[in-house]
């Protein structure tokens, strides 16, 4: 038999380097933010059993982590504190003092590798004793009067040197409140990366592991987003271009290509997708039984999440793609 096939699209495919002229999407070392879990004391290293390479780090540790970071290319890391109950209260307290472990980690990186950008979680789950991110009253999570410790929190993470505030919370107003709070004190150069379309997602798992902070009571679906909404989202993202947001972000990211695709086609800030702790952990759990190939998914995991819209990723993968890249 013989066929007229006018279009063979396999022309394009059928080498390494036709193949590679032909990419639409590249990742690149300058793609990604790398997460970093701290905890307090020093050369600690203790593991997450939930998120198989990755680590809570005493300070002196998570400077070499941003110097090898920076090495590879890596523009930004972010970072998340890991405190024992006993510095938890229902109020987030230690969340401002001037000598807590994440202002002291902030100061220290600055030091030593102050090329790096660092980026901070403006929320109180970490600190707070309900494992919520506000203020816990009768079981209500109470909107305003979480943004006045929100704006705390941010202007204590300036004043030890963080480059850009990233407030995690889903609290309505707390983009233009911790903006308001930024430049009243003088911190007009802080830039504000919103977790603007954060969904209420059972991705966090491993997060929550990491730092202890699942919460006590209830969950975060009167706050973060309902994953069967996608008109919301652009709701939330255009409400937070609008209350000064430098960065959005779209969270989770595999499970939510198509939100991250309608957001960058509806905002001109970058767009920022969260590639959170399930997501990685899926893939290094189905890694080490042998069931797939975990470096061939994490490449295609992360340049689909490109692929959608994304202009940053934020990812616990970011050193192992960075290598390859
Ligand atoms: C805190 C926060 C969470 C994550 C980032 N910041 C957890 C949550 O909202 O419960 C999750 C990140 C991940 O799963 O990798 N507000």
């Amino acid at each position: 038999m013989t066929f007229r096939i006018d279009h063979r699209p396999r022309r394009n495919r059928q080498t390494a380097s036709i193949r590679s002229m032909v990419r639409e999407t590249r990742l690149h070392p300058s793609d990604f933010i790398l997460p970093l879990f701290l905890v307090d004391g020093q050369k600690k290293q203790i593991p997450i059993e939930s998120m198989p390479d990755c680590f809570r780090l005493s300070s002196d540790l998570v400077v070499k982590e941003c110097q090898e970071a920076y090495q590879l290319g890596i523009p930004a890391v972010a970072l998340f504190p890991s405190l024992p109950d006993s510095l938890k209260d229902r109020v987030a307290s230690e969340s401002t003092n001037p000598d807590g472990l994440l202002q002291r980690t902030i100061c220290q990186i600055k030091g030593k590798v102050p090329e790096i950008t660092i980026i901070t979680d403006v929320a109180m789950d970490p600190y707070s004793i309900d494992g919520h991110d506000g203020l816990v009253q009768d079981g209500e999570i109470l909107n305003d009067e979480t943004l006045e410790i929100l704006i705390r929190m941010a202007v204590s993470q300036a004043e030890a040197g963080v480059d850009i505030v990233a407030p995690s919370d889903m609290m309505d107003g707390r983009v233009g409140a911790i903006r308001q709070g930024l430049d009243q004190h003088g911190y007009t150069r802080v830039g504000i990366l919103a977790y603007s379309a954060k969904y209420a997602s059972a991705f966090y798992g491993p997060f929550r592991d990491a730092l202890n902070s699942e919460p006590r009571s209830g969950d975060k679906k009167t706050y973060q987003m309902d994953p069967a909404n996608r008109r919301e989202a652009v709701r939330e993202i255009l409400m937070d271009v609008d209350q000064g947001a430098d960065m959005v972000m779209v969270k989770p990211a595999i499970i939510y290509l198509d939100v991250i695709a309608e957001i960058k086609a509806r905002v001109n800030l970058p767009v920022v997708a969260y590639n959170v702790s399930g997501e990685y952990a899926m893939i290094k759990a189905a890694n080490k039984l042998g069931w797939l190939d975990g470096e061939a998914a994490m490449v295609e995991m992360l340049t689909a999440i490109k692929r959608s819209g994304a202009d940053i990723i934020l990812t616990y993968f970011a050193k192992e793609m960075a290598e390859l890249c």
